[in-house]
């Protein structure tokens, strides 16, 4: 059984998706760090990003594995290191590429085979996981995402401007809903969820109700 979770950054996705998926007793995957995995691995060996055919390389050269929610890239962790600043900057680039995407899309696919799953991206609803029992696609104010994407980097100690934050995302979407290769939108029998005014705890409240009945797991 598959659920998935898409939407831009910002959403929630990944903290729902996580907590949804040990509610669920499924494995989690975060596909958005397997795009970062290998744009920090072309920013390592200082590669032009825009070069296709050397990014492609790169990522069929890699190993990335998930491993109690750290991700090894080659054996070393690369956990936090894929979430700074530049990596975030770089990764659009990096998953419109339609080769890296077709090999990121196959290992999804084949962790789909093997195990009960909730995934979070841009596209498991769409074009990773079509039949997937349960779809959920998140939204928020583009000035809600921004403020807790600044809480985020606050916690890690980067202080961030609202306005530089919201340029970066703005620039951001932009790449990601008009990439031809699997453009952000929602799958077609998605069920929306506009998270503003929503607590994660609700979040993960709502989408484990709806989910469950979808599922036939009983009730939350
Ligand atoms: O969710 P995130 O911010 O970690 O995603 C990083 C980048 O990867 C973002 O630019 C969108 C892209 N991405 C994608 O194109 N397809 C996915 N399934 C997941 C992420």
């Amino acid at each position: 059984m598959i659920v998935t979770i898409d939407g831009p950054a910002g959403t929630g996705k990944s903290t729902v998706a996580k907590c949804l998926a040990e509610r669920l007793g499924f494995e989690f995957l975060n596909t958005g760090a397997m795009y970062r995995a290998v744009a920090y691995a072309c920013l390592q060996r200082e590669l032009n990003l825009t070069d296709e055919a050397s990014v492609e390389e790169v990522a069929k050269g890699l190993q990335i594995v998930f491993s109690e929610s750290r991700l090894l890239l080659g054996g070393a962790d690369v956990t936090d290191a894929i979430r700074t600043q530049t990596v975030t900057r770089s990764v659009p680039i990096v998953a419109a590429n339609p080769a890296v995407r077709r090999q990121l899309v196959q290992l999804q696919q084949i962790v789909g085979r093997t195990s009960n799953l909730v995934t979070e991206g841009r596209d498991q609803g769409t074009d990773v996981f079509p039949n997937a029992e349960c779809k959920f696609f998140l939204t928020a104010s583009p000035r809600e995402r921004a403020r807790r994407r600044q809480l985020e980097l606050k916690g890690k100690g980067e202080i961030v401007s609202l306005e530089d934050l919201l340029e970066q995302q703005q620039r951001r979407d932009r790449l990601d809903e008009s990439r031809a290769c699997s453009p952000l939108q929602p799958a077609s029998d998605a069920l929306l969820v506009d998270t503003t005014e929503m607590s994660l705890d609700e979040v993960s409240n709502h989408l484990e109700i709806i989910a469950k009945r979808a599922l036939n797991l009983g009730t939350a």
